[in-house]
């Protein structure tokens, strides 16, 4: 149900976008590996059963959101479909499951409905380091027949997901890699904390030239998970939509810079805090232009929420997307509530109404699901999200904490709604 000012405060937890990756890196050493900070979503429980069929023990701590993970001497090695498909995240554990045991079969991903997500950078920097890989039966299978060696990777873009696994694969392997044109996502930074700490020898941490001198084996480490920027942007948004006045704990405004910079141009008020931010907006937010583009730049995981909110603001945006073409499947959801949204390509044409109106509407994927509940707070009378489960993917306690700030939101099943 529309209509509500959000206030108070909230905590974020640990990024999923990290600790998925931070799971995978667990299988670099044998023994007991723990991660703190770890959110309650979906998409951890996922990764722990991937986990689990790798031969692992997972534990959670619900009190201390802490997970240790103990990790066999020989892992397995087959990662299958049925997993995969629901969390594409599953393909990260191609570097280690190389690296350690020699061979690795991950099923072709699915996950998001965000359009075509290629593994060439993947597959074509494992095989410089040494590895061969095909496709066999929806599974790619990598092999090694000795150690792999080090070698330099210069990648077309800089995929998160490719520098994760070479990453993890260029740890073991003998040595110098160079990752060239590297991802610098915070969660790039976490997960070579993390390696670190296990005992790797990795340079220029946060650059795009990343240099690791490979090391025999690693040992087990103790890591407490970045701070989801995604969730914190999610709910600074969602202050400045419904002028609110949020409080944002465990927050890093230093890994939101764009993001917060954009809100302040819409006629917020941030305010960095020793452990994160509070947003404020007492008028209707300005339109505001973004362009999605690899970290520093404007995540593309807050686009379908800045669609929202420029769906409601004075004046008109242009919105760019470099990373994912479907991630505009969206938008149509969105003119379902009445927004004013047209799109030509890469690039969506958002003119601000003074209202939107509520009505059934589907999240396609975790931040569409995102966008279109930030636009039911705001939209007359109610609005149904269907498929929640995507949300749930990605956002701890969501429904909990939005009615604690002030929404009127329910989860119902969908007999309550038939
Ligand atoms: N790409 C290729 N070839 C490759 C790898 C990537 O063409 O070998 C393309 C993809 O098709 C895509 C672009 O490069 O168009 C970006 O892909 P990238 O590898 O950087 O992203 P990812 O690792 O698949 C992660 C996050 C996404 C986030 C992106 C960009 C995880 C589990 N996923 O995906 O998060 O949008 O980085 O920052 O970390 C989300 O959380 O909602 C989400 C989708």
């Amino acid at each position: 149900m529309g209509g509500a000012r959000l206030t108070g405060e909230v905590r974020v937890t640990g990024a999923k976008n990290s600790v998925l990756k931070l799971m995978a890196a667990s299988l670099l050493a044998e023994g007991t590996t723990v991660l703190h900070e770890v959110p309650d979503i979906l998409d951890v429980e996922y990764m722990s059963e991937l986990l689990r069929r790798l031969g692992c023990e997972v534990v959670r701590d619900g009190a201390t959101r802490s997970v240790a993970i103990a990790v066999p001497e020989v892992p397995s090695h087959k990662a299958d479909y049925d997993l995969v498909r629901k969390l594409r995240a599953s393909i990260n554990v191609l570097g280690p499951l190389l690296a350690r045991c020699g061979q690795a079969d991950v099923a072709l991903p699915g996950g998001d409905n965000i359009g075509s997500r290629g593994l060439d950078m993947h597959v074509a920097g494992l095989e410089r380091l040494g590895a061969t890989v095909r496709s066999e039966h929806g599974f790619l299978i990598a092999t090694r027949d000795d150690r792999l060696h080090g070698a330099t990777v210069w990648l077309d873009f800089p995929s998160v997901g490719a520098t994760e696994n070479l990453l993890m694969a260029g740890v073991l392997a003998k040595g110098t890699t160079v990752i060239d044109n590297a991802a610098r996502e915070p969660e790039i930074v976490d997960i070579c904390s993390m390696l670190i700490a296990m005992g790797a020898q990795i340079d220029g941490v946060g650059t795009s030239t990343l240099e690791i001198e490979g090391v025999e084996s690693l040992s087990p480490a103790e890591h407490t998970t970045v701070p989801d920027r995604l969730v914190a942007g999610t709910w600074a948004v969602a202050a400045t939509m419904t002028r609110g006045d949020l409080t944002v704990r465990n927050a890093r405004p230093d890994h939101l810079e764009i993001a917060l910079d954009k809100l302040v141009s819409a006629g917020a008020l941030v305010d960095e805090l020793d452990d994160g931010f509070r947003v404020r907006c007492h008028d209707r937010p300005r339109a505001v232009d973004v362009v999605t583009l690899p970290y520093p730049g404007f995540p593309t995981d807050l686009q379908p929420q800045f669609i929202a909110l420029n769906s409601i603001a004075r004046g008109a945006a242009m919105v760019t997307e470099n990373l994912f073409e479907a991630r505009f499947r969206f938008v149509n959801e969105m003119v379902r509530l009445g927004a004013d949204v047209r799109t030509d390509g890469h690039h969506a044409m958002v003119r601000g109404k003074e209202s939107l109106s509520g009505a059934p509407v589907e999240a396609a994927d975790i931040r569409a699901g995102a966008g279109l509940v930030l636009a039911g707070l705001v939209a007359e009378g109610v609005t149904t999200v269907y498929e929640p489960h995507h949300v749930d993917r990605g956002y701890e306690g969501f429904i909990d904490d939005l009615v604690r700030l002030g929404a009127d939101v329910s989860r119902i099943s969908v007999n309550q709604l038939s």
